[in-house]
């Protein structure tokens, strides 16, 4: 550890006070070692400024809702520690792509939307089932990684695609649009996936690779977004042949 003394600086906005530019407030807090970013946060608002907004639920890397750029990386706060850093600076952001509603809150409705969007549920055509479907373990292997996405956002923040057109679906939808198409008890057409088939959903991606980067639960949500490329190339070249054969 550097010195027991870190300084947090925060940018601080208010959406309601458009007038007011973004400024950095700095807080001097001492740190007991193996504390998270969160923890001090915690500290830092109901010690030192109770005006502070950020959002926290499970603290254990569950639920998603602490992500933020910390120290120039995109990460969840409750998983970061503060002794890890070799400085006793601690920078905190906003997560990009988004709209600031206050300090470290951003506005999610657009991420939330494009989930919406690509039907997060399993979809059956055939007659309700009695008791459960039952899935091999091969079949759960094949969406393991993509089922392991915790909604943070981490991907959609540091997606360059995202920072140019607010269009794209975005990384965590498509890693989800994979999930649910993928699962051997989801019955969705594959008309249902036509609908990103476009710029705006699979075709958008880089393939760069920042969201792979910025996730802290290691899904892989290129892997996912090349997955629905091969698999639309596939119905296409399906479609032609049944058309080539009529
Ligand atoms: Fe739930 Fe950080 S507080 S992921």
């Amino acid at each position: 550890m550097i010195s027991d003394t870190y300084t947090f600086k925060i940018l601080r906005y208010d959406a309601k006070e458009p007038e007011k530019e973004p400024y950095f407030a700095s807080y001097k807090i001492k740190v007991i070692p193996g504390l998270t970013v969160l923890a001090m946060l915690l500290r830092i608002r109901d010690e030192i400024d109770g005006t502070l907004s950020f959002r926290s639920s499970c603290r254990s890397a569950i639920c998603g809702s602490c992500a933020m750029v910390i120290n120039g990386k995109i990460d969840l706060a409750c998983r970061t520690q503060v002794a890890i850093f070799e400085t006793d600076t601690i920078i905190l952001e906003p997560l990009p792509n988004f709209e600031v509603i206050k300090d470290l809150v951003v506005d999610m409705t657009p991420f939330w939307q494009m989930y919406e969007k690509i039907q997060p549920y399993l979809i059956r055509k055939s007659s309700e089932p009695e008791k459960e479907i039952h899935q091999s373990q091969k079949d759960r292997k094949k969406i393991d990684q993509f089922v392991n996405c915790i909604l943070c956002a981490c991907c959609y923040g540091a997606c360059p695609v995202l920072n140019r057109d607010g269009n794209y679906a975005g990384p965590a939808a498509m890693a989800k649009l994979q999930r649910f198409s993928l699962d051997s008890r989801d019955e969705r057409s594959a008309e249902s996936l036509e609908a990103f088939n476009s710029e705006d959903g699979v075709w958008g991606c880089d393939t760069v690779f920042r969201c792979i980067e910025a996730c802290p639960k290691d899904v892989r949500p290129t892997d996912g977004i090349v997955g629905l490329r091969k698999t639309l190339l596939k119905n296409k070249a399906k479609e032609i042949w049944r058309a080539v054969k009529k």
